[in-house]
């Protein structure tokens, strides 16, 4: 009897309902809505008969299985070819700013505090303000999108299924899903798991990429239901999950549902009401019923392919009883009962029994979504990935996980681990796990020490660091020579520019020469003298009348340039609009706003001022899912550690992105903007994504010698250069210079690059590329990039550079200025800075206090 009502418990049963169309904006599709959902209350109508489950089942294959797919050798298109150094050279100034009378009265620089339990606290959700105006019609139509008029996210793993073909690849590793469209001659949903065997490498020493075949179909769900008219719509779809739906036709409801989230452990489809077509391009060597589980609710069966992989099955079906049957027809098609309502899952099984018995034990259960909570207490933080579940919710889930992830799991969580590991594409092997419904990760070494000033993290790789703002006074003179000159350039010309990726960069630099004067060089009747022509350049911006004003785009929900609705050129500002490289560019306004609030308090409450920065923050960081105006943590991903630059582009290697020190410096500026504006949980939570961030990105991005998790052959390239998710390619999108590809991950240097950028990295990679007078043969803006770099590890002679009585201003980058190269080399040296030449700034000649250390 017990068993009985647990059985009935666990029956499953789909309903159908009509799509739900929510007048009010901000209305998600409530829980049941969904176009296929799980009851539990649908009556028996089947019960199967046992004649298929003694037997293992053969299939010889007649045709040779794909085993190796294809790949993209080049980058996509999509915004991103332009060089991020402007071409147009700053028009030296003549003379200096003069300081003014008066003196700067900054606001504090303490820590906003307290933060609350979870950090995750939505902000102000009101509209953008009214100088941005809204549009409706965005170039990219929300293709097979079922949520209606909520925020869409633009940059997560599963774009590739509402974009272009709708047939690229999404990847929750370690397994990829494909929508097949015909391919390999099914119209079901493609499972894939790639192995580091298969993946293709270039020639060369060290190999410019390697890359995973694409294309490959090792299980696909399909139906007999579905062909040429077959529809791929989506739904539910948040920062970690969506589900894709398939139905036979446009009109025709949806017959699969298969719940995507990073890191399943199975892929789970839900059928309602369908034949079950399992296909295979790699080609199905034997099928086998093994066992029932779940007190009889859920049904086991084992999958060999051609490629001798071990796959197992579970069903677990509603509204019948008995092992669905399933028939091997032939080596490229398994085939279930007709009408079948319930749920299949698949699993790779890397490790025999111990695999089995770990999948066996969360078979039926399957994660549909996830949620991200963190707290920080001083210097140390954590954060939980809580996932919600569906199916047989009594049993644990089985999830991937990354690296990183494994590397700071609390002691419970590592409890957890298994023995199956599956590599993934570009991030290592992922570990399963096998918990209730949640993982925790600890983060010891908060940046919480990181302010303005250059910061020197603390020595024998000990947590912690400290601000150096105290500098030699023959440094300081060289500081204020060079920011008097360089203050008295051409701000709106370099700021009112058509990009707002460049246009950021020139407003953040002189903000960095300003704080630099008051802090750095005392001097503050000169930074008095600079802050009001950077407010009048900052708020051209809130005004919105720079050349291509923002606009609200209301369709997907966010702030984007407006230049691509005026010259249709999706690529233009590096693709904007299309939603690329919006914490890139974003970051640097936001960092230009915690400087200038910084230096002037009153600045916080004046007009719109606070409103248009929350709003940048809100479109590139939101911490809350709830907001009707804008997404859920658009560019950060929580799972990855890092952020994904492309926007709305297909892309056959998924997401990517490039420069995860633009990705850092983001961070960075939304933790002093938290600071400076007074949320203290904006701060928080940036603290604990640098925090993230670094630990990502010495496990995947910038390579010591001793990475385990990238492929060894790989490593001498020092830096991924640009990372997809099924691609990493030592490139970068505008040219394959070996400044481009390694300073993409430098720029700009900032207080926080001495935390991500572990030291023991920064030598290594100096010495594979650029000692040896190599820095000095490259050109242009690149050359000030690598010395400020050096600054990390060598700031003697990084320092030497930058005040040579010859220095060649065409070496600074559009974001970057000798007053704070300068300041940041001298504050990284410290007391020891010995000071060879003094620079011959603004006219004025000082005697040099010489001490050996010339510049070779
Ligand atoms: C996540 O899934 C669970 C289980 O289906 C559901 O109860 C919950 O409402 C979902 N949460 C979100 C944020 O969609
Ligand atoms: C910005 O707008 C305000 C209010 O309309 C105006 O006073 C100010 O002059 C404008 N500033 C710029 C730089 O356009
Ligand atoms: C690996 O090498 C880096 C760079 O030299 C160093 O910072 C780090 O401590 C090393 N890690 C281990 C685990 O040895």
């Amino acid at each position: 009897m017990d068993k009985l009502l647990f059985l009935l418990g666990l029956l499953h049963a789909t309903l159908i309902h009509a799509f739900p169309t929510p007048e009010e904006i901000g209305e998600r599709i409530p829980f049941g809505d969904r176009a296929i959902a799980i009851s539990t209350d649908l009556p028996v109508t089947t019960s199967y008969s046992s004649a298929l489950l003694s037997s293992l089942q053969t299939a010889t294959a007649t045709l040779s299985p794909s085993l190796t797919g294809s790949i993209l050798t080049g980058l996509p298109n999509g915004g991103n070819s332009a060089n991020p150094l402007p071409t147009i050279p700053v028009s030296t100034p003549v003379g200096s700013l003069a300081p003014i009378g008066t003196t700067l009265s900054p606001g504090s620089t303490a820590p906003a505090a307290p933060a609350a339990p979870n950090i995750f606290v939505p902000m102000a959700g009101d509209a953008p303000p009214q100088q941005i105006s809204t549009r409706a019609d965005h170039p990219v139509e929300k293709l097979g999108i079922l949520d209606e008029n909520v925020p869409i996210e633009t940059n997560k793993f599963y774009a590739n299924f509402f974009l272009g073909s709708q047939t690229s690849s999404v990847w929750t590793h370690p397994y990829s899903l494909a929508w097949a469209k015909g391919h390999g001659n099914t119209w079901g949903m493609a499972v894939t798991h790639v192995e580091r065997s298969q993946f293709a490498w270039d020639d060369n020493t060290p190999p410019r990429y390697f890359i995973g075949p694409i294309g490959l179909q090792h299980i696909v769900f399909s139906a007999e239901e579905l062909g040429k008219s077959t529809t791929l719509t989506t739904e539910e779809l948040t920062a970690f999950s969506v589900y894709a739906n398939l139905a036979p036709s446009s009109d025709a409801p949806p017959i699969i549902s298969i719940p995507c989230v990073q890191g399943m452990g199975f892929v789970t489809a839900l059928y309602n009401g369908a034949k079950p077509l399992l296909n295979s391009g790699t080609f199905f060597r034997t099928l086998k019923y093994v066992d029932q589980l779940n007190g009889g609710t859920t049904y086991k069966y084992q999958i060999q392919l051609e490629d001798n992989s071990q796959w197992l099955l579970y069903a677990t079906p509603s509204a019948s009883l008995g092992a669905p049957p399933f028939e091997l027809q032939d080596s490229a098609t398994i085939v279930g009962p007709e009408g079948f309502v319930g749920t299949i899952q698949v699993a790779k099984n890397p490790a025999n029994s111990a695999g089995a018995q770990a999948f066996d034990s969360a078979a039926g259960a399957f994660a549909v979504n996830a949620t991200v909570s963190g707290s920080v207490d001083g210097s140390t933080g954590s954060y939980t990935i809580a996932w919600g579940k569906d199916g047989v919710v009594s049993q644990p889930l089985v999830m991937f996980t990354l690296p990183h992830q494994v590397e700071s799991f609390d002691s419970k969580t590592s409890a957890a681990l298994t023995d199956i590991s599956l590599v993934t594409t570009t991030k290592g092997y992922a570990r399963a796990i096998v918990v209730k419904d949640s993982i925790t990760m600890l983060e010891p070494n908060l940046p919480t020490s990181i302010g303005f000033s250059p910061w020197v993290p603390a020595g024998n790789g000990g947590n912690g660091g400290s601000e150096h703002n105290i500098l030699t006074p023959a440094a300081m003179t060289a500081v204020n020579s060079a920011g008097a000159l360089e203050l008295n350039e051409d701000m709106d010309t370099q700021t009112r520019l058509n990009s707002m990726y460049y246009s950021g960069k020139a407003l953040s630099k002189f903000a960095g020469i300003i704080y630099t004067l008051q802090t750095l060089g005392q001097n503050s009747q000169l930074a008095a003298a600079g802050l009001p022509k950077l407010k009048d350049a900052f708020n051209v911006f809130v005004n919105n009348t720079q050349p291509l004003p923002l606009v609200y785009d209301s369709k997907w929900k966010g702030v984007v340039s407006s230049g691509t609705y005026q010259a249709g050129d999706s690529g233009l500002d590096f693709g904007n609009a299309y939603y690329n490289d919006h914490h890139f560019h974003y970051g640097y306004f936001v960092y230009t706003a915690a400087v200038i609030g910084h230096l002037d308090p009153s600045w916080l409450d004046q007009g719109t001022n606070k409103a248009w920065i929350n709003m940048l923050v809100r479109d590139y960081a939101n911490p809350s899912s709830n907001d009707p105006y804008f997404p859920f943590q658009r560019s950060f991903d929580w799972v990855h550690g890092h952020s994904w630059a492309k926007g709305l582009f297909e892309s056959g290697d998924g997401k990517d992105q490039e420069s995860t020190s633009e990705d850092t410096f983001a961070t960075h500026a939304l933790k002093m903007w938290g600071r400076i504006s007074g949320d203290a949980n904006m701060e928080a939570r940036a603290n604990l994504q640098l925090a993230v961030q670094a630990r990502s990105l010495r496990n995947y991005f910038l390579l010591s010698n001793n990475n385990t998790v990238q492929p060894k052959q790989f490593l001498p390239n020092k830096v991924t250069g640009i990372l997809f998710e099924n691609k990493v390619d030592h490139a970068t999108y505008f040219g394959g210079n070996a400044e481009f590809v390694q300073g993409i991950h430098m720029i700009p240097m900032n207080p926080s690059s001495a935390y991500t950028r572990p030291q023991g990295f920064v030598k290594e990679e100096w010495d594979a590329y650029f000692s040896d007078g190599r820095v000095d043969k490259v050109q242009g803006g690149w050359k000030g990039i690598l010395y400020a770099n050096l600054a990390l590890v060598d700031p003697q002679t990084a320092y030497n550079f930058f005040s040579r009585s010859d220095f060649d201003a065409s070496v600074l980058d559009g974001g970057a200025s000798r007053t704070w190269y300068l300041a940041f080399c001298a504050a990284m040296a410290g007391q020891s800075l010995n000071i060879a030449e003094i620079a011959v700034v603004g006219g004025e000649v000082t005697a040099p206090s010489v001490k050996g250390c010339s510049h070779s």
